[in-house]
């Protein structure tokens, strides 16, 4: 039996406080992430029980128990404490998956200030603009990527302090760079969480989008009361579950669902810090007996790719409930996996701004393979007509993914962006900037985005940010990023060029830029093909027409092109 019990019944009367009731939270209370996640935890008996099982690259394999996790968020907030930061300062992640990530998460919130958890494959352009924006006061950081830092640290005036937790006493630090050693600090068992309440600003997320440069999502603590419920409800999570999020905390999915939604459950989670294969995630499910397991079509569609003999060589049936996020899931990987793993993936949307699952496929409702299900109990949602923002009636008409705000884990604005936050809400409405079509069952079925956004294997990469980072390779004189088709990955990176005279199109100037791209920005941002032209396509007025070339690369109609410049 579910936890959720059926769909229709948590509709009727359903009220957010049943998720307050159960975290024990009544408003006007203090409410912070990271006590609910540890310390409330292990006041409810389960110190004890196992809140995470991490293994990395080399084998490593560590474990922490629901005290351990207390402790070392204690001892990370007093040693950010002693060096003077404070409730609202930023604090920047940028870490593998490594039990410090996870764990500098609580001490960060425990002191009242706000993460801003940023993917450690960023390059340094990406880093310095995230940094910049959010005026970061402190970077947590491994070795290996200080390089990075130290490339940009001189243009963050903010920036005052760099803590690396795996120091290499041999090497030599820079300004502003000290080490932090959580296996050799003295634990700290008493500690003054900050009295944060519910407004309190707790997690800086940064999103892209189609124009200018990315923006911080601003979260706060009382999110939890969304992540919280829908981890019960729709991940159906379990007190026995072994858990398995595959996403990284720079992404939403990780912080919403890899940290706050199961250890404010007292779930037990486990982390695999490697690389993909299907070997190494099947043998990790084996050996942890993983029983819940949250991932992405672009992971699924690659272990389709590896077959169905390869399953059979491991002991799978621990596995319970699957669920996906992020992109579109093909109805083909839902079939797959009923077939393969006897359980189908369940289908979730939502998005950074949103915090928490909006749409889904709540365990015990009749799967349509395809669909992204029905909006959880409690946020309205509806498809706008694109021109009036009114509500389609559930006929298959296509229009704009829109919800009634309010719901607890809902963005509070976008950094220092007011006027862009303000142009999210139209109608009383707001506008995720998808678009679906919804059937006569109440079913929502994605259709695509409405921007030029690109949705590589789950991550949204900005066609300005490529197209600006382009320009600052020598040999580009223009450049137009868009969308084209792959196969596993759904969508990659595609940019059109026109050279700077003096420049010759040649295979290794494409390779050249590819991986300049890459070392400034990130692998998911790279061109996978870069196409020179003598002239890309303009309005009039002198505007890249995205549009006829992201129409070129799939093959659609290129639609009114009137505007277009003329020979
Ligand atoms: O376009 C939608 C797509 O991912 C976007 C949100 O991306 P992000 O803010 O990075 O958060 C991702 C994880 C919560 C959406 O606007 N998206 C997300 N889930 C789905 C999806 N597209 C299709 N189907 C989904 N289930």
């Amino acid at each position: 039996m579910s936890n959720a019990g059926s769909y229709e019944e948590r509709l009727k009367d359903f009220d957010w406080s049943i998720a307050e009731n159960e975290l024990g939270y009544h408003k006007g209370d203090l409410i912070n992430i990271g006590w609910y996640c540890s310390d409330r935890i292990c006041l409810k008996g389960k110190a004890d029980k196992m809140a995470l099982y991490y293994e990395g690259y080399d084998g490593i394999e560590k474990k922490y128990t629901f005290n351990d996790i207390r402790l070392a968020g204690n001892t990370i907030g007093t040693f950010l404490r002693n060096l003077g930061l404070q409730n609202e300062d930023r604090i920047c992640l940028f870490m593998d998956r490594i039990p410090e990530l996870y764990l500098s998460f609580l001490g960060i919130l425990k002191i009242g200030a706000i993460v801003q958890p940023l993917f450690s494959a960023f390059g340094d352009e990406s880093l310095f603009v995230r940094l910049e924006d959010a005026q970061t006061r402190a970077i947590i950081t491994q070795r290996k990527h200080l390089p990075k830092v130290r490339k940009i640290i001189d243009k963050l005036p903010f920036l005052e302090f760099v803590i690396i937790v795996d120091n290499d006493q041999k090497k030599t630090l820079e300004k502003k760079e000290l080490p932090f050693d959580l296996e050799s600090a003295s634990p700290v068992e008493n500690f003054e969480i900050f009295p944060s309440v519910a407004e309190t600003p707790s997690l800086l997320h940064y999103t892209s989008g189609t124009t200018g440069q990315p923006k911080g999502v601003q979260h706060v603590h009382y999110s939890i009361v969304s992540q919280y419920l829908t981890t019960k409800w729709i991940l159906d999570l379990q007190d026995d579950d072994i858990y398995w999020c595959t996403a990284d905390p720079g992404w939403v999915t990780g912080t919403s669902y890899g940290i706050i939604g199961p250890w404010s459950m007292g779930i037990t989670q486990c982390v695999l810090d490697a690389g993909f294969s299907a070997q190494t995630w099947y043998k990790f499910i084996e050996k942890y007996k993983i029983s819940m397991w949250y991932s992405a079509p672009t992971a699924i569609r690659s272990l389709m790719k590896a077959g169905e003999d390869i399953v059979k060589d491991f002991n799978l049936t621990s596995l319970r409930h699957l669920a996906s996020v992020g992109e579109p899931l093909n109805s083909e990987a839902v079939i797959w996996s009923e077939k393969v793993f006897g359980k189908p993936f369940h289908d979730t949307f939502w998005q950074t701004e949103t915090g928490s699952i909006m749409i889904s496929n709540f365990p015990g409702m009749k799967i349509k393979p395809g669909s992204m299900g029905k909006p959880f109990p409690g946020i309205t949602g509806a498809v706008l007509e694109p021109k009036t923002f009114t509500p389609i009636p559930d006929n298959g008409k296509i229009g704009l993914i829109a919800f009634k705000p309010g719901w607890p884990a809902m963005m509070r604005g976008y950094w220092k962006k007011e006027e862009k936050y303000r142009e999210k809400f139209v109608n009383g409405w707001y506008l995720t900037g998808d678009r679906a079509t919804i059937d006569k069952e109440g079913y929502f079925w994605f259709i695509g985005r409405d921007d030029d956004v690109i949705n590589t294997g789950g991550h949204l990469v900005s066609p300005f940010e490529v197209e600006s980072a382009l320009l600052e390779h020598p040999a580009v004189a223009e450049s137009a990023v868009v969308a084209k088709p792959d196969e596993i990955m759904m969508e990659v990176v595609k940019a059109f060029i026109t050279l700077k005279p003096g420049f010759e199109s040649h295979p290794d100037l494409e390779l050249e830029i590819m991986n300049f791209i890459r070392k400034k920005l990130s692998s998911m941002a790279m061109p996978q093909e870069i196409e020179y032209m003598d002239k890309l396509p303009k309005t009039r007025s002198g505007k890249i027409m995205r549009r006829v070339l992201h129409a070129k690369e799939w093959g659609e109609e290129i639609g009114d092109i009137s505007t277009l410049e003329d020979d």
